[in-house]
């Protein structure tokens, strides 16, 4: 495993990690809601691999998988964020290193799992960039060395997130539901439509993925929220 050299970034694509900077937050208390009905959502078998996608770009799938694989490595569980999106990887920008290899050449064996992952700033966190964009990326999704990959990761982690592709352009994110015990679908709120969510439900069902529920991304809150919540407290 090595440490790698940070990139120089630009502004636009630098991201920040509300639960690293601010983890006493409200917002990264909801990340913690959303951990907690995670391993809620399967009380006899934990589940160890997780993919999050969502319906279309830009609803925060990378914003959603990069703050929970934060706030598993806080809970002190050995974890391991996959950036699988070969279409429009950022898991690189957001921990600012280098993406000159990653989960392709693991796949393709020219690098080892040890020469790919990089360490992060977070304790218990470990990242493995996307790697070169290849032409194929769901023939290398599907194939023998990705099985071989997750048992092998399997191994040596409590959890591994999975970044990927959104679900109604490309196949990735199916093919990626079919592999993982587990599927987070994220919802822009006030932006995915109705229809694609459920379009979305039922590719994850038709790849056989165990979808374990819904983030729903970008809610404006405002006091009336707040009153609701405080005011129904207690009474359900
Ligand atoms: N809840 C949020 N609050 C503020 N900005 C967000 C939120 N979710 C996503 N973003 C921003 O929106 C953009 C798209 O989000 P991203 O997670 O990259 O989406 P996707 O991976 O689905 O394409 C990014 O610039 C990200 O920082
Ligand atoms: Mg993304």
């Amino acid at each position: 495993m090595v440490l790698r050299k940070k990139t120089t970034t630009s502004h636009s694509q630098k991201r920040s990690l509300i639960t690293k900077l601010a983890p006493k937050s409200s917002i990264s208390e909801q990340y913690r809601t959303v951990r907690t009905n995670i391993q809620f959502s399967s009380v006899d078998e934990e589940i160890k691999s997780i993919m999050v996608t969502s319906a279309d770009p830009s609803e925060g799938k990378s914003t959603t998988v990069a703050n929970l694989a934060v706030t598993f490595a806080q809970q002190g569980k050995k974890v391991l964020l996959v950036d699988a999106d070969m279409r429009k990887p950022t898991v690189h920008y957001t921990f600012q290193v280098e993406n000159i290899y990653g989960l392709t050449n693991v796949l393709t064996k020219i690098k080892t799992l040890e020469e790919a992952i990089s360490h992060t700033d977070v304790e218990h966190l470990d990242i493995l960039t996307s790697g070169p964009i290849p032409p194929n990326p769901a023939e290398l999704l599907g194939s023998k060395a990705m099985l071989e990959f997750l048992t092998t990761v399997e191994e040596k982690y409590d959890v591994i997130l999975f970044d990927t592709p959104p679900i109604l352009a490309v196949t990735d994110a199916q093919i990626l539901a079919n592999l993982c015990e587990g599927s987070v679908l994220v919802v822009a709120s006030g932006k995915t439509e109705i229809e694609k969510v459920t379009k979305s439900k039922e590719l994850l069902a038709q790849a056989k993925g165990k979808l374990l529920g819904a983030v729903l991304n970008n809610k404006k809150m405002d006091k009336s929220n707040y009153y609701y919540y405080y005011g129904t407290y207690g009474h359900k």
